[in-house]
Protein backbone atom coordinates (compact mmCIF):
# COMPACT_ATOMS: atom_id res chain seq x y z
CA UNK A 1 0.00 0.00 0.00
CA UNK A 2 1.70 3.23 -0.92
CA UNK A 3 -1.15 5.10 0.82
CA UNK A 4 -1.49 8.49 -1.21
CA UNK A 5 -4.63 10.06 -1.40
CA UNK A 6 -6.25 10.78 -4.92
CA UNK A 7 -9.53 12.38 -5.58
CA UNK A 8 -11.31 11.56 -8.67
CA UNK A 9 -14.16 13.84 -10.24
CA UNK A 10 -16.93 11.64 -11.99
CA UNK A 11 -15.73 8.19 -10.91
CA UNK A 12 -19.25 6.91 -10.72
CA UNK A 13 -18.87 5.21 -14.15
CA UNK A 14 -16.63 5.40 -17.50
CA UNK A 15 -13.15 6.70 -17.29
CA UNK A 16 -13.44 8.04 -13.79
CA UNK A 17 -14.23 4.42 -12.33
CA UNK A 18 -11.33 3.09 -14.80
CA UNK A 19 -8.91 5.71 -13.18
CA UNK A 20 -10.21 5.22 -9.55
CA UNK A 21 -9.90 1.02 -10.27
CA UNK A 22 -6.30 1.80 -11.21
CA UNK A 23 -5.13 3.68 -8.73
CA UNK A 24 -6.64 1.64 -6.13
CA UNK A 25 -4.88 -1.60 -7.72
CA UNK A 26 -2.02 0.17 -6.86
CA UNK A 27 -2.60 1.04 -3.25
CA UNK A 28 -3.79 4.57 -2.89
CA UNK A 29 -6.08 5.76 -1.01
CA UNK A 30 -9.06 6.56 -3.31
CA UNK A 31 -11.62 9.08 -3.20
CA UNK A 32 -14.38 8.91 -5.76
CA UNK A 33 -16.60 11.64 -6.61
CA UNK A 34 -19.99 12.38 -8.69
CA UNK A 35 -23.45 14.37 -8.88
CA UNK A 36 -24.67 10.67 -9.23
CA UNK A 37 -23.27 9.44 -5.79
CA UNK A 38 -21.43 6.09 -5.90
CA UNK A 39 -18.85 7.45 -3.21
CA UNK A 40 -19.09 11.32 -2.48
CA UNK A 41 -21.41 13.48 -3.79
CA UNK A 42 -19.81 16.40 -5.85
CA UNK A 43 -21.25 18.34 -8.15
CA UNK A 44 -18.25 20.26 -9.67
CA UNK A 45 -20.45 23.46 -10.68
CA UNK A 46 -21.09 24.15 -6.97
CA UNK A 47 -18.58 25.79 -5.37
CA UNK A 48 -20.10 24.93 -1.95
CA UNK A 49 -20.44 21.13 -2.76
CA UNK A 50 -17.42 20.83 -3.67
CA UNK A 51 -15.76 22.38 -0.90
CA UNK A 52 -17.44 20.41 1.58
CA UNK A 53 -16.17 17.02 -0.02
CA UNK A 54 -12.38 18.47 -0.02
CA UNK A 55 -13.11 19.08 3.58
CA UNK A 56 -13.91 15.46 3.63
CA UNK A 57 -11.27 14.27 2.02
CA UNK A 58 -8.56 16.30 3.53
CA UNK A 59 -4.79 15.81 2.09
CA UNK A 60 -4.89 15.08 -1.21
CA UNK A 61 -1.62 14.20 -3.10
CA UNK A 62 -3.45 13.69 -6.94
CA UNK A 63 -6.66 14.92 -8.06
CA UNK A 64 -7.93 13.78 -11.42
CA UNK A 65 -10.44 16.05 -12.94
CA UNK A 66 -12.46 13.56 -15.02
CA UNK A 67 -16.22 14.58 -14.37
CA UNK A 68 -17.22 15.78 -18.18
CA UNK A 69 -20.03 16.26 -20.33
CA UNK A 70 -19.95 15.52 -24.24
CA UNK A 71 -21.91 17.56 -26.95
CA UNK A 72 -22.04 16.20 -30.39
CA UNK A 73 -23.83 17.95 -34.20
CA UNK A 74 -23.35 20.75 -36.06
CA UNK A 75 -22.85 23.99 -34.21
CA UNK A 76 -26.75 25.07 -34.07
CA UNK A 77 -28.21 21.66 -32.50
CA UNK A 78 -26.51 22.95 -29.11
CA UNK A 79 -29.00 24.78 -27.32
CA UNK A 80 -27.59 27.86 -25.28
CA UNK A 81 -28.57 25.90 -21.65
CA UNK A 82 -26.80 22.95 -23.37
CA UNK A 83 -23.92 25.22 -23.48
CA UNK A 84 -24.14 26.62 -20.09
CA UNK A 85 -24.38 23.62 -18.77
CA UNK A 86 -21.35 22.08 -20.78
CA UNK A 87 -18.94 25.08 -19.92
CA UNK A 88 -19.65 24.55 -16.44
CA UNK A 89 -19.07 21.54 -15.93
CA UNK A 90 -15.94 20.44 -18.37
CA UNK A 91 -14.18 24.12 -17.36
CA UNK A 92 -15.80 25.70 -14.43
CA UNK A 93 -15.60 22.51 -12.50
CA UNK A 94 -12.10 22.41 -12.87
CA UNK A 95 -12.04 25.37 -11.89
CA UNK A 96 -13.86 25.01 -8.54
CA UNK A 97 -11.89 21.88 -7.91
CA UNK A 98 -8.28 23.52 -8.57
CA UNK A 99 -8.87 26.05 -6.16
CA UNK A 100 -10.48 23.91 -3.29
CA UNK A 101 -8.05 21.32 -4.07
CA UNK A 102 -4.66 23.06 -3.83
CA UNK A 103 -4.45 24.60 -0.43
CA UNK A 104 -4.61 20.38 0.56
CA UNK A 105 -1.60 19.63 -1.66
CA UNK A 106 0.81 21.73 -0.62
CA UNK A 107 3.71 20.31 0.45
CA UNK A 108 2.55 16.62 -0.18
CA UNK A 109 5.82 15.48 -2.04
CA UNK A 110 4.92 14.61 -5.46
CA UNK A 111 1.44 16.26 -5.75
CA UNK A 112 -0.15 16.34 -9.20
CA UNK A 113 -3.13 17.26 -10.56
CA UNK A 114 -4.28 15.33 -13.95
CA UNK A 115 -7.23 16.67 -16.26
CA UNK A 116 -9.09 14.72 -18.79
CA UNK A 117 -8.87 16.71 -22.31
CA UNK A 118 -9.56 15.26 -25.36
CA UNK A 119 -8.30 14.91 -28.60
CA UNK A 120 -11.16 17.25 -29.14
CA UNK A 121 -8.81 20.08 -28.21
CA UNK A 122 -6.91 20.16 -31.02
CA UNK A 123 -9.56 20.22 -33.81
CA UNK A 124 -12.24 22.19 -32.15
CA UNK A 125 -13.73 19.15 -32.28
CA UNK A 126 -13.00 15.47 -32.39
CA UNK A 127 -14.27 12.15 -33.82
CA UNK A 128 -17.91 12.84 -31.74
CA UNK A 129 -17.45 15.83 -29.97
CA UNK A 130 -18.21 19.26 -31.65
CA UNK A 131 -17.10 22.75 -32.05
CA UNK A 132 -18.33 23.21 -28.18
CA UNK A 133 -16.96 20.32 -26.62
CA UNK A 134 -13.94 21.05 -28.51
CA UNK A 135 -13.84 24.70 -27.41
CA UNK A 136 -14.39 23.41 -23.36
CA UNK A 137 -11.54 21.06 -24.07
CA UNK A 138 -8.70 23.37 -25.47
CA UNK A 139 -9.94 25.36 -22.06
CA UNK A 140 -8.74 22.32 -20.35
CA UNK A 141 -5.33 22.28 -22.32
CA UNK A 142 -4.37 26.03 -21.82
CA UNK A 143 -5.72 25.23 -17.79
CA UNK A 144 -2.67 22.87 -17.69
CA UNK A 145 -0.26 25.03 -19.43
CA UNK A 146 -0.81 27.82 -17.12
CA UNK A 147 -1.02 25.91 -13.72
CA UNK A 148 1.84 24.24 -14.71
CA UNK A 149 3.86 27.05 -15.07
CA UNK A 150 2.12 28.74 -11.89
CA UNK A 151 2.29 25.78 -9.94
CA UNK A 152 5.73 24.14 -9.85
CA UNK A 153 7.38 26.26 -7.88
CA UNK A 154 4.81 25.15 -5.13
CA UNK A 155 6.32 21.22 -6.11
CA UNK A 156 2.36 20.55 -7.93
CA UNK A 157 2.90 19.35 -11.31
CA UNK A 158 -0.14 20.03 -13.16
CA UNK A 159 -0.98 17.70 -16.47
CA UNK A 160 -3.89 16.63 -19.05
CA UNK A 161 -4.59 13.18 -20.65
CA UNK A 162 -6.17 13.39 -24.02
CA UNK A 163 -8.26 10.45 -25.02
CA UNK A 164 -10.12 9.66 -28.63
CA UNK A 165 -12.34 7.33 -28.07
CA UNK A 166 -13.55 5.03 -25.20
CA UNK A 167 -16.63 3.25 -25.50
CA UNK A 168 -18.21 4.86 -22.15
CA UNK A 169 -21.38 5.69 -21.31
CA UNK A 170 -21.06 9.03 -22.86
CA UNK A 171 -20.27 7.59 -26.02
CA UNK A 172 -22.12 4.67 -26.79
CA UNK A 173 -25.42 6.08 -27.20
CA UNK A 174 -23.56 8.24 -30.38
CA UNK A 175 -21.31 5.18 -31.74
CA UNK A 176 -23.26 3.34 -34.04
CA UNK A 177 -21.35 0.97 -36.07
CA UNK A 178 -20.67 3.27 -39.11
CA UNK A 179 -19.64 6.06 -36.52
CA UNK A 180 -17.41 2.76 -34.80
CA UNK A 181 -15.52 2.00 -38.30
CA UNK A 182 -15.02 5.30 -39.52
CA UNK A 183 -13.00 6.07 -36.09
CA UNK A 184 -11.34 2.76 -36.09
CA UNK A 185 -10.11 3.53 -39.90
CA UNK A 186 -8.77 6.74 -38.29
CA UNK A 187 -6.87 4.38 -34.92
CA UNK A 188 -3.67 3.49 -36.21
CA UNK A 189 -3.60 0.84 -33.54
CA UNK A 190 -6.85 -0.84 -34.56
CA UNK A 191 -9.08 -0.62 -31.68
CA UNK A 192 -11.15 1.97 -29.52
CA UNK A 193 -9.39 2.90 -26.05
CA UNK A 194 -10.23 0.61 -22.86
CA UNK A 195 -10.40 3.10 -19.37
CA UNK A 196 -7.33 0.97 -18.32
CA UNK A 197 -5.38 2.61 -21.39
CA UNK A 198 -6.10 5.97 -19.72
CA UNK A 199 -5.69 4.69 -16.34
CA UNK A 200 -2.27 3.80 -17.02
CA UNK A 201 -1.50 6.99 -18.30
CA UNK A 202 -2.66 8.61 -15.14
CA UNK A 203 -0.98 6.52 -12.75
CA UNK A 204 2.18 7.10 -15.12
CA UNK A 205 1.81 11.16 -14.73
CA UNK A 206 0.82 10.86 -11.07
CA UNK A 207 4.34 8.82 -10.39
CA UNK A 208 8.01 9.59 -9.91
CA UNK A 209 8.67 8.22 -13.41
CA UNK A 210 6.30 11.36 -14.33
CA UNK A 211 8.31 13.86 -11.82
CA UNK A 212 10.01 16.39 -14.34
CA UNK A 213 6.67 16.57 -16.66
CA UNK A 214 4.22 19.01 -16.31
CA UNK A 215 1.80 21.20 -17.90
CA UNK A 216 1.89 18.89 -20.78
CA UNK A 217 -1.07 17.32 -22.57
CA UNK A 218 -0.45 13.72 -23.51
CA UNK A 219 -2.60 12.15 -26.50
CA UNK A 220 -3.43 8.38 -25.62
CA UNK A 221 -5.57 8.17 -28.47
CA UNK A 222 -3.89 5.00 -30.45
CA UNK A 223 -2.42 7.68 -33.08
CA UNK A 224 -5.80 9.13 -33.83
CA UNK A 225 -4.28 12.78 -34.07
CA UNK A 226 -1.65 11.45 -36.45
CA UNK A 227 -4.15 10.36 -39.34
N1 LIG B 1 -15.35 8.52 -23.52
C1 LIG B 1 -14.56 9.10 -24.41
O1 LIG B 1 -14.41 8.65 -25.55
C2 LIG B 1 -13.81 10.34 -24.04
C3 LIG B 1 -12.88 10.84 -24.95
C4 LIG B 1 -12.16 11.99 -24.62
C5 LIG B 1 -12.36 12.58 -23.40
N2 LIG B 1 -13.28 12.07 -22.53
C6 LIG B 1 -13.44 12.77 -21.26
O2 LIG B 1 -13.31 11.85 -20.21
C7 LIG B 1 -14.10 12.28 -19.10
C8 LIG B 1 -15.00 11.15 -18.64
O3 LIG B 1 -15.83 10.78 -19.72
P1 LIG B 1 -16.68 9.41 -19.73
O4 LIG B 1 -16.66 8.93 -21.16
O5 LIG B 1 -16.25 8.50 -18.64
O6 LIG B 1 -18.14 10.01 -19.43
P2 LIG B 1 -19.40 9.39 -18.66
O7 LIG B 1 -20.56 10.22 -19.07
O8 LIG B 1 -19.47 7.91 -18.89
O9 LIG B 1 -19.04 9.68 -17.12
C9 LIG B 1 -18.94 10.99 -16.65
C10 LIG B 1 -19.13 10.98 -15.16
O10 LIG B 1 -19.08 12.36 -14.73
C11 LIG B 1 -20.14 12.58 -13.82
N3 LIG B 1 -20.53 13.99 -13.81
C12 LIG B 1 -21.23 14.67 -14.75
N4 LIG B 1 -21.46 15.92 -14.36
C13 LIG B 1 -20.90 16.05 -13.13
C14 LIG B 1 -20.82 17.11 -12.19
N5 LIG B 1 -21.40 18.29 -12.43
N6 LIG B 1 -20.16 16.91 -11.03
C15 LIG B 1 -19.59 15.69 -10.76
N7 LIG B 1 -19.66 14.65 -11.60
C16 LIG B 1 -20.30 14.82 -12.77
C17 LIG B 1 -21.28 11.67 -14.31
O11 LIG B 1 -22.24 11.42 -13.27
C18 LIG B 1 -20.51 10.43 -14.74
O12 LIG B 1 -20.35 9.50 -13.67
C19 LIG B 1 -14.85 13.53 -19.56
O13 LIG B 1 -14.14 14.68 -19.15
C20 LIG B 1 -14.80 13.40 -21.07
O14 LIG B 1 -14.94 14.64 -21.72
C21 LIG B 1 -14.00 10.95 -22.82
Amino acid sequence: MNGRVVLVTGAARGLGAGIAAGFEKEGFVVHRADIAGGGLAMDVTDRASVRKCMDKVGAIDVLVNNAGLLASGPFDQTTGEAWDRLLAVNVTGIFNCVQAAVPAMRGRRGASIINIASVSHEKGGGAIGNVWYGATKAAVVAITRGLGRELGAQGIRVNAIAPAVVATDMVSAQLDAALRERVLARIPLGRLAEAEDIARAALFLASEAASFITGETIAVDGGFLRT
